[in-house]
């Protein structure tokens, strides 16, 4: 007996031991916070999972698991004030149209982002690949428009999977993932769910993923020259081009079951839509625990996001808020930066630099969310059922306001010409009216129902990737295709080319053929005219 119980404890410390303790290798060196927050989260899952993370940012991370060795590589101070103030530059401008404000963002950070390059060539960045007490058995490539990382991989011979903050319409075709433009909408589509689209609808995704098709390869091409700058023709890495092929699978922040869109999606694309939404909220901090259990008219969190610093809102449209939030039955918490400049003292308002956003989110006593639409903050509302009043700045940030108005979750406003009273309006209509809650609250349900958690799945497709080494296997073949062989345009032209061919042929044979009938149907004619002729004659 005891012998079998101790067989038993062997073979679960063996098991155990087969599935923690890898050496992962996080590189996570985009600019943007909300970025940062997804990748984070995953190697927190990692982490806790026993796995050995390290993890590269350039970026301060919001909260490090104690299990993460954390490399902080340093950033010209230059490029991260460009991109802050690039980043309130927008705001500025009005970017209520969601798919301008999306080119005009991408396009502007993109600049920002051609610097980003020069991460790559940081000594610590080199000492992962160049020392030789590093062991890694897997790359996570947190994606954004800086494919080059994916150079370490090649430099550690292991195989690499990507973390991306989008639906898979965004990344999908370096996997082989259909281009269905004629009922996928492209990413910043607004279009009501399980509806086909009418003529117009169709034409205008056609141009929108045409655009972002372009987009991307603008982008590659800057991404081109920056690898080449970078590794110059180091004969160990493959082409920029080759570079994607690798890729063994691709995480996307989304879950088209039940957000949409309807699509195809290839076995490499594993959708974790919601992996930074704790399963479990951790305790909140006791000052906002106490906050917001003494709030019988419920509760709101107001947050801007971590992109729009206060200095780039105007102190007036601030100013708006705050007379309309003070004057609330509910308890506010606002997330402001500077505790020394609050807009004005309130009893209902608690301000917090640092607000664990989704622990308050899931706090049953919160009622509704004042944000600036990313889709993290989002993505944490429609986890726990809250519903929203959007402030959409800049970026994707309009889009994923739209889609959320139209889901039914809540309203939108502008945030550059924002008013006492529509505000006020806005926060009443989403608090009073209870089709807000509730749509949101039924999709709630609908978003946590899968076959594997978000967690689980990041956990089980990176151990298999590593189980295999790699997940060559289940890749689509179209990733090593030629443009021509991928649409069968050979075969169409060698089908065109035949029947062509045998159009001219058919032609030139009925051709030969009717000559020679007229020819033996008409000498006989001659001859009798000549015979008449001459008889008359
Ligand atoms: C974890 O990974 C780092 C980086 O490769 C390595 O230096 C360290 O020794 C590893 N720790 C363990 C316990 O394997
Ligand atoms: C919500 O607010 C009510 C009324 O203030 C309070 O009794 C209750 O404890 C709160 N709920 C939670 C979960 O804190
Ligand atoms: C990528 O390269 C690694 C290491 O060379 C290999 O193990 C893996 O199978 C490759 N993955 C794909 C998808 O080709």
């Amino acid at each position: 007996m005891a012998g079998i119980s101790r067989c038993l404890a062997l073979h679960i410390v063996l098991l155990l031991a087969g599935a923690h303790g890898a050496n992962i290798l996080g590189l996570f060196t985009s600019l943007s916070p909300s970025h940062l927050v997804i990748q984070m989260s995953m190697a927190r899952i990692l982490a806790e999972q026993g796995h050995n993370m390290t993890v590269v940012t350039v970026l301060k991370p919001p909260s490090l698991h104690k299990n993460i060795n954390h490399i902080l590589v340093p950033m010209n101070e230059d490029t991260l004030s460009t991109f802050s103030s690039l980043v309130g530059g927008m705001t500025k401008t009005d970017n209520s149209n969601a798919i301008v404000s999306m080119f005009r963002s991408l396009k502007v950070i993109s600049e920002a982002f051609s610097k980003m390059g020069d991460v790559m060539k940081q000594p610590l960045i080199r000492d992962l690949y160049e020392h030789a007490d590093n062991k890694f058995d897997l790359v996570l490539m947190g994606y954004f428009m800086n494919s080059y990382q994916l150079a370490v991989a090649h430099k550690l011979k292991v195989p690499v999977v990507v973390a991306v903050s989008n639906p898979p319409s965004f990344l999908g075709y370096v996997l082989g993932n259909p281009w269905e433009v004629s009922y996928v909408p492209a990413m910043n589509m607004a279009i009501e769910s399980g509806q086909s689209m009418g003529i117009g609808h169709r034409a205008l995704n056609l141009l929108g993923s045409l655009g972002s098709r372009l987009f991307m390869y603008v982008i590659e091409l800057k991404n081109t020259k920056i690898y080449r700058e970078i590794y110059g023709n180091d004969p160990t890495l493959p082409s920029y081009e080759d570079l994607n092929k690798n890729i063994s699978l691709i995480f996307f922040a989304s879950h088209g079951i039940s957000e949409g869109p309807i699509r195809p999606n290839v076995p490499a694309v594993i959708e974790v839509g919601g992996i930074q939404v704790k399963e479990q909220p951790d305790a909140l901090p006791e000052n906002m625990e106490k906050f917001l259990s003494e709030a019988p008219q419920g509760a709101i969190l107001l947050s801007l996001g971590s992109n729009v610093k206060q200095d780039h809102l105007s102190t007036d449209t601030v100013q708006k808020m705050y007379n309309v939030l003070s004057k609330l039955q509910q308890k506010v918490i606002w997330k402001w930066d500077d505790l020394e400049n609050v807009p004005g003292r309130s009893e209902n308002i608690l301000y917090s630099k640092w607000v664990p956003q989704d622990d308050v989110l899931a706090h049953p006593n919160l009622t509704l969310f004042i944000t600036h639409a990313g889709k993290g903050g989002i993505t944490e509302a429609q986890y726990h059922g809250k519903p929203m009043l959007a402030l959409p700045v800049f970026g994707d940030q309009p889009a994923n306001a739209d889609v959320m108005v139209r889901q039914g979750f809540g309203l939108k406003q502008s945030l550059l010409t924002l008013e006492e009273d529509s505000f006020l309006q806005g926060i009443r209509e989403v608090l009073e009216n209870p089709k807000y809650a509730n749509a949101v609250k039924s999709f709630s349900t609908l978003y946590r129902d899968r076959p594997m958690s978000a967690r689980e799945s990041l956990i089980y497709w990176v151990e298999y990737v590593m189980r295999y080494h790699g997940a060559a296997h289940i890749q689509s073949p179209v990733v090593h295709m030629s443009y021509i062989a991928a649409h069968n345009l050979d075969v169409y032209a060698v089908i065109l080319g035949t029947i062509v061919a045998l159009c001219f042929i058919t032609k030139l044979v009925f051709g030969l053929v009717f000559r020679k009938l007229r020819q033996s149907s008409g000498k006989p004619k001659v001859n009798q005219q000549r015979k008449l002729k001459k008889k008359q004659s």
